[in-house]
C-alpha cells in the first residue's frame, strides 16, 4: 500500500557551491528524512556541519543543487515561495523584529497574504506566548527572551505547518532559555506542528526531539530516535 505523504520529506538533498579559491565545495550531501505531523527533528552537529545550510534549503532561502524536498507530498519547486514561507515558519537564534510595536510585528506576516488580524487575535497570540498586554510596546524596549517570544508569536500568526528553529534558545540567559524551550515544546504538542529544531545542546535534544539527525561535514552521521543516536 502506498504510504500517505509525510508533512516534510528530504530525499538525497545536496548543495554544492562554487568557492572562489577552493573550487566546488560540498555544503550538504545526501540528506534524507521524513517527518510526520507533530514530529520534532533535532539537527545536531559541530559548528560548520551544515545545520543552518539545511534550514536555508527548508525555507527556500537557497536551492538544493540535487535531491528533492516535499511538503505534504508536493515538490517545493511547485509551491510559490511566498506561500511556502507562510506554510513553513522560521525562528532564528536572535529575534529580528521590525522597528515599531509588537502588534505591528505580529500583523505583518498575515497582512502580506491579505489577512488583517483583529485586536483579539493579536491578544490571543500574545497570551499564547506569555506576553499578554505587550501589543503596543515598542520592540526596541524588549529583553532578549521577550523578543524571542514575540518572534515565535509572529511565526505562529501564519499558522505554519512546519516550524524551523535555528538554535532558538542559545542566545538567551538560562532563565529565559528554559521558558522559551518550554513554550516551543508546548506549541509543538498543542498544535501538532512539525518541527526541525537545530540545537547544540544534548540535554535539550533529549527533551524535545522525536528524531535526531546528527551531521558532520555536510553529511548525516546518524538519523534515528534520540536514545539510538545520542547513546550510540
Ligand atoms: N555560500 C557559501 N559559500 C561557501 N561556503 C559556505 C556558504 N554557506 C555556508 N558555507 C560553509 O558551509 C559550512 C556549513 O555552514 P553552516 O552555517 O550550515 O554550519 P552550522 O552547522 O550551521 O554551524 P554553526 O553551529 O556554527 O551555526 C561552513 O563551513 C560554512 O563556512
Ligand atoms: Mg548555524
Amino acid at each position: 500500500m502506498p504510504q500517505p505523504p509525510a508533512v516534510l520529506e528530504a530525499i538525497a538533498l545536496s548543495r554544492t557551491v562554487e568557492d572562489v579559491r577552493e573550487g566546488p565545495k560540498s555544503l550538504l550531501r545526501n540528506i534524507d528524512f521524513r517527518l510526520e505531523q507533530g514530529q520534532v527533528l533535532a539537527v545536531i552537529g559541530p559548528s560548520g556541519a551544515g545545520k543552518s545550510t539545511l534550514l536555508r534549503l527548508l525555507n527556500r532561502l537557497d536551492e538544493p543543487t540535487s535531491g528533492q524536498l516535499l511538503l505534504q507530498g508536493k515538490d517545493f519547486r511547485e509551491i510559490e515561495p511566498a506561500q511556502l514561507r507562510r506554510r513553513i515558519g522560521m525562528v532564528m537564534q536572535r529575534a529580528y523584529l521590525f522597528p515599531g510595536t509588537v502588534a505591528f510585528n505580529i500583523r505583518y506576516g498575515p497582512a502580506q497574504h491579505g489577512v488583517s488580524l483583529e485586536h483579539d487575535q493579536v491578544e490571543a497570540l500574545l497570551e499564547h506566548v506569555g506576553m499578554s498586554g505587550y501589543a503596543e510596546r515598542d520592540t526596541a524596549t524588549l529583553s532578549g527572551g521577550e523578543a524571542q517570544r514575540i518572534s515565535i508569536a509572529r511565526a505562529l500568526a501564519n499558522h505554519p505547518e512546519v516550524l524551523l528553529l535555528d538554535e532558538p534558545t542559545s542566545a538567551l540567559d538560562d532563565t529565559s532559555k528554559a521558558g522559551v524551550e518550554r513554550l516551543l515544546a508546548m506549541i509543538v504538542r498543542e498544535r501538532e506542528t512539525t518541527c526541525v529544531w537545530v540545537t547544540h545542546e544534548l540535554a535539550q535534544t533529549r527533551r524535545v526531539a522525536d528524531l535526531v539527525l546528527s551531521m558532520r561535514d555536510g553529511h548525516a552521521v546518524a538519523l534515528g530516535p534520540p536514545a539510538q543516536v545520542l547513546d550510540a
